[in-house]
């Protein structure tokens, strides 16, 4: 397996819980806002494993802040990583798949691909155009009959460390907006999408509703967003300014895969288990709508 990140001390730590599990980790600290260094981790990746099968794309920074108070740059460099990152590392796998025809793509998306919030707009337009970009590949791929997937999994807000580490000019510290789920859950979406044949998975319920919402009534998600939205993107705590940020360079640490909420975040969500299962659940209410319509014939017949 090859890892893409910039700071060696969380590479090195994800490695070893690679080799810990029994696989094998090639580390690469690059930066994937520069295709250049991407190119050269794919092309090192299968030197020394062979054809790359899966490639996830997963790098994110961003400002947490109101729009005008986002210096060009900062908005530029959010969105390099966050949307071009994605780009990039999609040109380096589809260069190497579509020629053998086979392998899959996993963008790791989020439910704000559908809906902007407030005091994140580097991020949800990045994120929005992520999803943009990835249909449009699927619609190219589809048109040459290609056999190489891609995937878009829409997360939740997770308990992961970029609250800790993400650039912010909010007075309090930034945690996930609630309900917030344990990275784990993601984990698992983004390895059911690789083996599995699926467009895109949702994955928990505030999601589904969020993407729901923004189909049916934008507006109404507009003024819900602006009252409540601010708040519920802050703790009570005061900023902690040591160790940020990571816009333009690592905070070079391994500070692990779970942020500071293990208390309030959910390990379980009855929602993507069903989701994981759809199968199983559309041939279920199929059974269960049969079921009831040969129950009403038999009535009717009476
Ligand atoms: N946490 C949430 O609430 C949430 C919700 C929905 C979706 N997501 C999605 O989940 C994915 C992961 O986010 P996260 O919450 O796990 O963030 P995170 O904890 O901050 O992790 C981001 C990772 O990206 C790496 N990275 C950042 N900039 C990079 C660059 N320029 N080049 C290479 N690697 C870079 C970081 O390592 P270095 O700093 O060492 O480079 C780090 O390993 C993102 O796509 C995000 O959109 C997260």
């Amino acid at each position: 397996m090859g890892l893409i990140a910039r700071g060696a001390k969380g590479l090195e730590a994800a490695a070893r819980e690679v080799e810990q599990a029994g696989g094998e980790a090639l580390v690469f600290a690059a930066d994937v806002a520069d295709p250049q260094q991407v190119e050269a981790a794919a092309m090192a990746v299968e030197e020394r494993f062979g054809p790359i099968d899966v490639w996830v794309n997963d790098a994110m920074v961003t400002v947490y802040a109101e729009f005008l108070e986002i210096e060009p740059e900062e908005f530029r460099r959010a969105t390099e990583v966050t949307y071009l990152g994605m780009v990039w590392g999609t040109g380096s796998a589809l260069r190497r798949m579509v020629p053998r025809d086979r392998g899959v793509i996993v963008q790791v998306c989020s439910a704000m691909c559908y809906r902007g919030i407030p005091l994140q707009s580097p991020y949800c337009g990045a994120k929005h155009a992520c999803k943009g970009f990835t249909e449009s590949i699927i619609t190219e791929l589809l048109h040459k009959k290609s056999k190489v997937r891609l995937s878009m999994i829409q997360l939740p807000g997770l308990n992961t460390t970029q609250f800790t580490w993400g650039r912010t000019k909010l007075a309090k510290q930034t945690m996930p907006v609630p309900p917030i789920y344990q990275p784990e859950i993601a984990a698992d979406a983004i390895h059911h999408a690789a083996y599995h044949k699926r467009r895109q998975i949702y994955v928990g319920i505030p999601t589904v509703l969020n993407i729901l919402g923004e189909r049916v009534a934008p507006w109404l998600l507009d003024r819900y967003l602006a009252r409540n939205g601010f708040d519920s993107q802050m703790t009570e705590q005061p900023l902690d300014t040591r160790g940020h940020d990571n816009l333009f360079e690592p905070v070079d640490e391994d500070r692990g895969a779970h942020g500071p909420f293990d208390e309030l975040a959910h390990a379980f969500s009855p929602q993507y288990v069903l989701a994981k299962r759809r199968g199983a659940v559309l041939a279920a209410l199929g059974l269960a709508a049969l079921g009831a319509g040969a129950a009403a014939g038999v009535r009717a017949a009476r």
